[in-house]
């Protein structure tokens, strides 16, 4: 951890509570945040590892006015299905909470109400469009009409979803009210804003100069930001649903769904140490890493350190090792199409593989470009790699224990230089593997992780125990001894990666404790020790069950069209 910082706080994107997660969700934010969260946490250092739902926003008072129910319903049904899958792939938050909880209302409240006395915002009056009807302020989302760059009908105020072109709502044309369909008219209304312009200087010597380590499509994004020039970003919406902006004069008006969420972290952190929460967010001494998709960049590198610079008590993030976009079988994901895979579903259909996809996710992660989720892919991952390299691997010195050893560790003998030359390689592996889960790269951690059971794998082929066993009981025994104990190693080192084989590889060796400074010994199971019988960690996959998958994709696609 180095001499600067002595614990660390990893938080990770709040999602909306307005639908499941999938699997984009997995492999941009929560397996990277929670093998982080894992590591540093064999290596025995101080940390917390934040999570919770972002409840607030249009989306949901939309979704809630679309079924018929209260926003509260809405986010109650979907926090339970996240919190659930979350849980269910072993994603190891130290709490998972939600921005509609009364702690959290109290801490966004108050947050803005510090900025707020020591005159950080600025007010401003615009105008904006107004429902007569419904008697209320229309959010960019609320306003419908043609989209005035491709024709598309029911373009939205914010966006147009056929073209993918960022409007604002005056741009519409012929805009609709989405509340009663009647014709919006413009109306002034006051809002609070943030000032990014006077904050711009800070920021540019603080990412561009001070931060150039940060992964390059993030730093990419805040420099584009920053050289744009920053404007004064508004931090409160005209809605019904959300926490009330708390001044005088300000009725019918809550903070913006981007001001509350990022103090969500605060204050689940309130939440789980109400005693010395202090310590995770003003002490220098805290490394703070925020892990998010590229959409909420400017969101973590911009605004919310803003926020927190202007309250003048809280520590800067130190990363935020955004990932890009996951794909699927070459197209976007969409919640809207229902183009996913949802980790709920998953579960049903591949259910204990939860391993199966936190590898896949990772080896493919898109870390440093958009990658691509295919079937075949899967099934390539888990058939040549889980099984063939790291399960048969395991297997065969299980089997190879038992059949002459009677289960029991053989004692090690004197080593060889092949066998010396192989420990040598392995503990090469460890370094590197620190090197990148320091840095963020778990792609590469992870291969150098499965470079250890192919380490493993050559070992056997290239000595045959099975072999030597006819002639030579003690190299056998020397064999074997290795075998296990690479067996161990790799216990450790899927840890952050595989929670799930890593558990079963203990259970099998029968050990149940191992941090990671043991990683790279060779002494970690002492001879007599009993080990379990051997059970498979890993299946193959037929096609079949590939080919339904990809049909299913094709079948949702075709009800949508
Ligand atoms: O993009 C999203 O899904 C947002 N709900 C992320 C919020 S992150 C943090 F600010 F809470
Ligand atoms: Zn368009």
């Amino acid at each position: 951890m180095g001499e600067r910082f002595k614990r660390t706080l990893i938080t990770s994107a709040l999602p909306y509570a307005n639908g499941p997660v999938h699997i984009g969700h997995l492999a941009g934010v929560y397996v990277p945040a929670d093998i982080y969260a894992r590591y540093l946490r064999l290596k025995g250092e101080e940390i917390l590892f934040i999570g919770g739902s972002d409840e607030h926003g249009v989306p949901i008072a939309l979704k809630a006015k679309a079924e018929g129910i209260t926003p509260q319903e809405v986010v109650d049904r979907y926090h339970a299905i996240i919190k659930k899958s979350f849980e269910d792939f072993g994603i190891t938050f130290d709490i998972y909470s939600r921005t509609s909880s009364e702690i959290h209302h109290k801490t966004a409240a108050d947050f803005f109400r510090k900025l707020y006395d020591k005159g950080e915002f600025i007010e401003k009056t615009s105008e904006q469009y107004y429902d007569e009807e419904a008697k209320q302020f229309l959010a960019d989302r609320y306003i419908t009409g043609k989209c005035p760059h491709c024709g598309n009908e029911r373009a939205y105020g914010d966006q147009c979803e056929a073209c993918g072109t960022s409007l604002s709502p005056l741009e519409l044309i012929e805009p609709k009210s989405a509340i009663s369909g009647s014709i919006p008219v413009l109306k002034e209304t006051k809002h609070w804003y943030l000032p990014l312009d006077k904050h711009e200087a800070w920021l540019k010597k603080w990412i561009l100069e001070d931060h150039k380590e940060w992964k390059s499509n993030v730093y990419g994004q805040c420099k584009s930001w920053l050289d744009m020039g920053l404007q004064p970003r508004a931090v409160s919406r005209d809605l019904d649903w959300g926490i009330s902006v708390p001044v005088e004069g300000a009725e019918g008006k809550v903070l913006y769904v981007w001001f509350d969420a990022p103090i969500g972290y605060i204050s689940n952190t309130i939440e789980h140490s109400p005693n010395d929460w202090e310590k995770w967010w003003k002490d220098e001494k805290t490394k703070l890493v925020h892990f998010i998709g590229k959409d909420n960049i400017v969101f973590h590198c911009i605004v919310f350190p803003s926020m927190l610079k202007a309250d003048g008590s809280y520590i800067l993030p130190d990363n935020v090792p955004a990932n890009e976009f996951l794909n699927l079988e070459g197209d976007k994901i969409s919640t809207s199409r229902n183009r996913a895979v949802w980790l709920h579903e998953y579960l049903e259909e591949f259910p204990g593989k939860q391993d199966v996809l936190r590898y896949v996710l990772t080896v493919n992660a898109p870390e440093t470009k958009d990658s691509d989720f295919t079937w075949k892919d899967f099934q390539a991952h888990n058939n040549n790699e889980l099984v063939a390299v790291l399960g048969n691997f395991v297997n065969r010195v299980l089997v190879l224990t038992h059949k002459y050893f009677e289960g029991k560790v053989p004692a090690c003998g004197e080593w060889t230089d092949y066998d010396k030359q192989t420990l040598e390689e392995f503990l090469q592996v460890k370094s590197e593997m620190e090197n990148d889960l320091e840095h963020y790269r778990f792609r590469d951690a992870l291969k150098e992780a499965m470079n250890l059971a192919r380490i493993g794998n050559k070992y056997l082929a290239d000595t045959e125990p099975w072999k030597v066993a006819k002639t030579d009981m003690v190299r056998t025994a020397t064999l074997l001894n290795i075998g296990l104990q690479i067996t161990a190693n790799l216990a450790i080192a899927f840890e952050p990666f595989l929670p799930f084989t890593s558990a079963e590889i203990r259970r099998l060796i029968r050990k149940e404790h191992l941090n990671w400074e043991k990683l790279g010994r060779v002494d970690i199971l002492e001879a007599e020790h009993l080990i379990d019988h051997p059970k498979l960690l890993f299946e193959k996959i037929d096609d079949e069950v590939i080919e339904k998958q990809i049909q299913k994709l094709q079948d949702a696609k075709k009800i949508m069209n």
